[in-house]
C-alpha cells in the first residue's frame, strides 16, 4: 500500500511504499560545522541544532515503521578534533541521555550504543548504561547510537574477544562463519541496514558500519545534518523504495 505524505509547505506529495520501508536505517549525521559557520556560529551550535533535529528523527523513524535506527555520533577519529569541540559534544551528550531516557519511555523505545565506552568519562559511561538498562526491555523501535565508534576499531574488538574466548574455551576454527563474526561485533542481534543515509554531500563512509553496510542501499543528500527533517527522511524512503537490491544475484 502507498501512502502519501503531504510535505508541510507545498501541495506535492512524497510517495512511500509502506509494505518496502527499510527495516534498519543507519545516517552518518554530518554537516553540523558547516551548518554553524554559515549562520557566523561557533561550531557547537550547529552540534546543539543537530542533536535537536536528531530527536525528530527518531520519532519520525518510528512513526514511518522502521524498526531499526543506528546514528553516527562520534568517530574514534573526532577525538582530533580541538578540545573546545570535544568538549562542547561531550556536554550535549550528557544533556542529550537525559532527554532521550523521556522520548525512549514515550515512544517504547529500546536504545543501544555501539562504539568502545571505556574512554568517556565515568558520569558518561553512567549515563549510557542507565539508559541502556532501563530501555532494554521496551519493545519499539530499536535506537542505536555509534559513539567513540570506528568500524576497523569495532572489528579489532571482536577478533580481541573471539581471541580471549578461545583461550579460555578452544573451538573448532573451521567453525568460524560470518555469523560467528558478527554476533561479536558490537551491533549483534541487529540486522545490517537496508539504507545508510549521509548527509552533506560527502561521499564516504568514514569508518562507519564497515561489516554491516556490505549490501546497503546509500543515500547521500546535500542537506546539512541540522537542516534534516522528517521530509528529508521521507526522500530518502521514497528513493530506497525505487531501488532494486540484488545482493550479487541476477
Ligand atoms: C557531524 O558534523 C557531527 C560530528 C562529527 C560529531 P561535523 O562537525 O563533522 O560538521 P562538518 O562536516 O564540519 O560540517
Ligand atoms: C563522520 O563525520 C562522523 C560522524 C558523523 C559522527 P566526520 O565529519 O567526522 O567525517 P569526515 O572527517 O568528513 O570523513
Ligand atoms: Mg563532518
Amino acid at each position: 500500500m502507498l501512502r502519501k505524505l503531504f510535505k508541510r509547505d507545498t501541495s506535492s506529495t512524497i510517495t512511500i511504499d509502506e509494505h518496502n520501508v527499510p527495516r534498519h536505517v543507519a545516517i552518518i549525521m554530518d554537516g553540523n560545522g558547516r551548518w554553524a559557520k554559515r549562520r557566523g556560529m561557533p561550531r557547537s551550535m550547529g552540534h546543539r541544532a543537530g542533536a535537536d533535529v536528531l530527536k525528530e528523527i527518531v520519532i519520525a523513524a518510528d512513526e514511518i515503521g522502521v524498526s531499526a535506527l543506528t546514528v553516527y555520533g562520534f568517530s574514534t577519529e573526532n577525538w582530533k578534533r580541538s578540545a573546545e569541540e570535544v568538549g562542547a559534544l561531550m556536554k550535549l551528550f550528557r544533556f542529550y541521555m537525559k532527554r532521550l531516557l523521556k522520548i525512549a519511555a514515550e515512544k517504547n523505545v529500546r536504545v543501544k550504543m555501539i562504539g568502545d565506552k571505556r574512554r568517556f568519562d565515568a558520569d558518561i559511561i553512567e549515563g549510557i548504561d542507565k539508559l541502556v538498562e532501563t530501555t532494554k526491555d521496551n519493545t519499539g523501535m530499536t535506537f542505536t547510537i555509534a559513539i567513540n565508534y570506528g568500524g576497523r576499531d569495532e572489528i579489532r574488538r571482536a577478533v580481541q574477544k573471539m581471541l580471549k574466548e578461545y583461550r579460555e574455551s578452544p573451538y573448532d576454527v573451521e567453525g568460524v562463519t560470518e555469523q560467528f563474526v558478527a554476533d561479536h561485533l558490537d551491533t549483534a542481534g541487529l540486522p545490517d541496514p537496508d539504507l545508510l543515509i549521509r548527509t552533506s554531500g560527502e561521499l564516504r563512509l568514514s569508518n562507519y558500519l564497515l561489516w554491516q553496510l556490505a549490501y546497503s542501499e546509500i543515500y547521500v543528500t546535500d542537506v546539512l545534518w541540522p537542516d534534516f527533517d522528517e521530509e528529508e527522511l521521507q526522500n530518502a524512503i521514497a528513493a530506497y523504495n525505487k531501488r532494486e537490491r540484488r545482493f550479487g544475484g541476477r
